[in-house]
């Protein structure tokens, strides 16, 4: 193929902040359609990226031969039928997150690509971060010794006001454990590896933001074994009052190993705080240069706002993968193994006890 012809699927807010500038800074793909079920988002889509092609039926976009690629950006309950008609239509898919509704829909839809041979991606943005991608990189080649802890948190501040379909259960499954923990829980697995077992708790404080009920969680806390033996603890919520939101809230990790600590927030994507075994405390220290951007991603990092510009990277990667024909980095799978934590978690909250993660593959 000259060019990978990709179709945003779902073409709202995060489509348009992420996946569109992130396809602009790979020659080798085209955004060629959109599709949205709103009229007037596809129409403000389309006046954003020139893109005249716009559809309101997914299956439509799914025939066209000019459509190598999808971008499913939807909420969350489409995610699984678009999906799996994608991988049927022999398309590579990269699918926002949480993958799916509940572990089954998320096995099926990684069975489905896998089986159609199709490139598959978890939009886990945050891995992208460069900070987060050079701790992973401290972690794993073992620079902090063999690691104790693992701690995160997500704290941002949106009081009452509505989530649209964010605050539906039957249409996002999970409030603040699928939108927000299940990026934490890819960088606890991305760091460390699988989480085996977790105790956890969610709790609803706002049954009614913007005037619409609300029936999910705006609360998680949990604790969480590693398969390496070390703990975990995460916590995350929207009721930071006072904190703000995005960016610029919090977002912090931590990793304690034995010959040193590694520390992280969203809000200097470019630095991770160190210290050391036998040191006096953290030092501040700049993410060197080939953890700025992604491998292949041509994006200059000194350009933007980093805590803006790091997300194009997920898109670089996705398209890569298509040209190398090798799997991406996150994939349905990693998707897979956060939904299987996301189970435990709220099997944990329902039984009030310790639950074992799942095995998935
Ligand atoms: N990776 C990240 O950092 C990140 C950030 C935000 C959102 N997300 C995820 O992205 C997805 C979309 O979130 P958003 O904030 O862009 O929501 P959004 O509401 O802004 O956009 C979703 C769009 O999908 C459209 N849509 C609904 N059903 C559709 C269908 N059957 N076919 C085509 N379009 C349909 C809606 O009309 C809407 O315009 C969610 O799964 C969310 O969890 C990920």
């Amino acid at each position: 193929m000259a060019q990978i012809g990709v179709a945003l699927i779902g073409s709202g807010g995060i489509a348009l902040a992420n996946h569109v500038p992130g396809l602009a800074l790979c020659p080798e793909a085209k955004l060629v359609a959109l599709c949205d079920t709103n009229p007037a988002t596809l129409e403000k889509a389309s006046a954003a990226t020139g893109v005249k092609n716009t559809f309101a039926h997914y299956e439509e976009v799914l025939k066209r031969d000019d459509v190598h690629a999808v971008i499913v950006a939807t909420p969350n309950f489409v995610h699984a039928p678009i999906v799996l008609a994608a991988a049927a239509a022999g398309k590579h898919i990269l699918c926002e997150k949480p993958l799916a509704m509940d572990l089954n829909e998320a096995v099926r839809m990684y069975l489905a690509a896998e089986a159609a041979g199709v490139r598959h991606m978890t939009a886990f943005t945050y891995r992208f971060v460069p900070a987060m991608h050079y701790m992973s990189y401290l972690t794993r080649s073992g620079k902090l010794g063999k690691p104790y802890h693992f701690r995160a948190q997500r704290f941002q501040d949106w009081a009452d006001r509505n989530l649209a379909w964010r605050q539906v259960k039957k249409l996002a499954a999970t409030g603040e454990l699928g939108d927000m923990l299940s990026h934490r829980i890819d960088y606890g697995h991305f760091l460390l590896g699988p989480m085996t077992r977790v105790v956890s708790q969610l709790r609803r404080f706002v049954d009614v933001r913007g005037g619409q009920p609300s029936d999910l969680d705006d609360w998680v806390g949990m604790l969480a074994d590693f398969d390496g033996g070390a703990t975990g603890v995460l916590e995350s919520t929207k009721l930071a009052t006072g904190r703000g939101e995005g960016g610029r809230s919090l977002d912090y990790c931590e990793v304690n190993g034995t010959e040193g600590s590694a520390v992280y927030y969203l809000n200097k994507p470019h630095e991770i705080q160190l210290g050391r075994a036998g040191g006096s405390g953290l030092e501040t220290v700049q993410v060197p240069r080939e953890f700025l951007v992604w491998p292949g991603s041509r994006r200059d990092p000194t350009l933007g706002d980093p805590i803006a510009t790091f997300r194009y990277d997920q898109d670089v990667e996705f398209i890569d993968a298509i040209l190398d024909k090798r799997p991406c980095r996150p994939s349905f799978l990693d998707g897979v193994r956060v939904q299987a934590v996301m189970e435990a978690v709220l099997e944990s909250d329902r039984e009030k006890k310790w639950v074992d993660v799942p095995q998935t593959f």
